[in-house]
């Protein structure tokens, strides 16, 4: 359906997005992931052109959309990272002004606006002024704005960042709805890797302005493949354990926190016996040893040696 082909953004020296290569198919929830300042919004910013790109393209039905964007536009729905709504009037004439933008009128314009607050669960509070409302009401009559027109795509960059977590289960949930229900597709902004594992069927992985990783979920946990993660709880830690583990020659990487440690191992070290003997020889009482299905978040962490949220 959508194609973005080498498309790069420089503001003076730096790229914000550099030749970036991604693909959108009709009906799925594509999750773009990155820590601030990867270049997400200004990556979505030229799909759905906002901003014109330094050089590359994108397509629509192999058609480029930077020559007639005016036609692109009616099939976008984009919920901004910051919202966008009129504080003084209520959630309903937020929805009619916006329906008018969009060139909805009569009673067209009056069967969408309740059809969204019913999809956004505003129904019973659509008279009410959104100066009084929680960020998380905002945010869900931020999508119902985008969601006026019918989108066949729609692009929502960051929904949940400084919202109440029963918000933000209902935005999760509402995006996987509208995939579900209506085939809509999708592309899902965020920094929270867990989000994305839970949405999306497929992933791009942005790190400063560039693509680390792209593929399904499995696919880029793959990328971890010949390395083991293993999770270690403990009654107490101690120094002496931490630099053991440290200096063994079988740990690639050690993460650690009050009662749990976190290494990497290449897969085939025998690790649970070197661990046990670590922590023997400085006296650790050990509670548990576990193998770890590896996250997203410990991909990122491999690619780049950073966490997503630094
Ligand atoms: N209008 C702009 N002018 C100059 N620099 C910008 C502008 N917009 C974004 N940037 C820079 O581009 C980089 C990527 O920003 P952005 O796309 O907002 O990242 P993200 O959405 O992933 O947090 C950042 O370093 C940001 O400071
Ligand atoms: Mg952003």
């Amino acid at each position: 359906m959508i194609e973005l082909v080498n498309l790069s953004k420089r503001f003076k020296q730096m790229y914000a997005v550099k030749n970036l290569n991604m693909f959108i198919e009709k009906g799925e929830i594509i999750g773009l992931l990155g820590p601030n300042g990867a270049g997400k919004s200004t990556a979505i910013s030229m799909l759905s052109s906002l901003i014109e790109p330094t050089s590359g393209d994108v397509l629509y039905q192999n058609k480029s959309i930077l020559k007639n964007p005016s036609a692109f536009r009616k099939i976008v729905g984009m919920v901004p990272q910051d919202i966008a709504l009129y504080e003084d009037l209520t959630a309903e004439e937020n929805l009619m002004f916006f329906g008018r933008i969009y060139q909805l009128s009569g009673k067209e314009l009056s069967r969408k606006v309740d059809e969204v607050l019913e999809q956004i669960g505003l129904r019973d509070r659509k008279k009410d002024i959104v100066k009084k409302f929680s960020g998380g009401m905002k945010r869900r009559l931020n999508i119902g704005v985008a969601m006026l027109h019918d989108p066949e795509l729609l692009i929502m960059d960051e929904p949940t960042v400084g919202i109440d977590p029963q918000s933000r289960s209902y935005i999760l949930e509402t995006v996987k709805r509208f995939n579900e229900e209506r085939q809509m597709t999708v592309l899902y902004t965020s920094h929270y890797m867990e989000e994305v594992e839970f949405l999306c069927d497929r992933i791009y992985i942005m790190d400063k302005g560039n693509l680390i990783a792209a593929g399904t979920k499995d696919e880029i946990k793959q990328i971890l493949s010949s390395e083991n993660t293993i999770s270690i709880t403990v009654e107490r830690l101690n120094d002496a354990f931490i630099e053991a583990l440290e200096q063994h020659p079988m740990t690639n990487r050690v993460t650690i926190g009050e009662k749990e440690v976190t290494i990497l191992v290449p897969r085939e070290t025998k690790a649970f016996s070197e661990i046990i003997k670590l922590a023997e020889s400085t006296k650790l009482d050990l509670v548990s040893v576990d193998n770890k299905t590896p996250t997203l978040e410990d991909v990122f962490l491999h690619l780049t040696g950073r966490a997503l949220r630094d």
